[in-house]
């Protein structure tokens, strides 16, 4: 059910931890499982992410798009780390199954969550990036069915 990289990003996380005096931090949530998810951006002047972390309290899915996000958005500028999306993130990890998508929806919103606290704390526009609805919500399992 779980595709080999799914599994080998879950076994073996790549980036795990935090980013101390990080540029910008994220966290976001899903009321529905509990779980949650923290990045931690490290951005240089030139506004390339240099470093990544993440810090997961979640589903072993969750970990792993935590783990790919982090390799995906490393060594790009911010412009371009807005199009890791959630579908990025399992098209890298040979997808997953339905019930699992919102876990890639959370990488996603986590990235965005951490350039918007980056670009607050430096007083600029990320021009595309939409302000966190909130650290923690309710509203992303529309595409799922139960
Ligand atoms: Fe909630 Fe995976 S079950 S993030």
């Amino acid at each position: 059910m779980y595709s080999e990289k799914v599994m080998d990003h879950f076994q073996h996380p790549r980036n795990m931890g935090e980013i101390e005096n990080a540029s910008g931090v994220g966290t976001v949530g899903n009321a529905k499982c509990g779980d949650i998810m923290r990045m931690y951006l490290d951005i240089d002047d030139n506004g390339v992410i240099q470093d990544c972390r993440f810090k997961t309290f979640g589903c072993g899915a969750a970990v792993a798009t935590s783990s790919m996000a982090t390799e995906l958005v490393k060594g790009k500028t911010v412009q371009e780390a807005l199009q890791v999306t959630n579908k990025a993130v399992m098209e890298a990890l040979d997808g997953l199954p339905p019930v699992k998508v919102h876990c890639s929806l959370l990488a996603e919103e986590a990235i965005h969550a951490a350039l918007w606290d980056y670009a607050e704390k430096h007083g600029i526009t990320i021009e595309g990036l939409k302000k966190p609805k909130s650290d923690i919500h309710e509203d992303e399992e529309e595409e799922e069915e139960y």
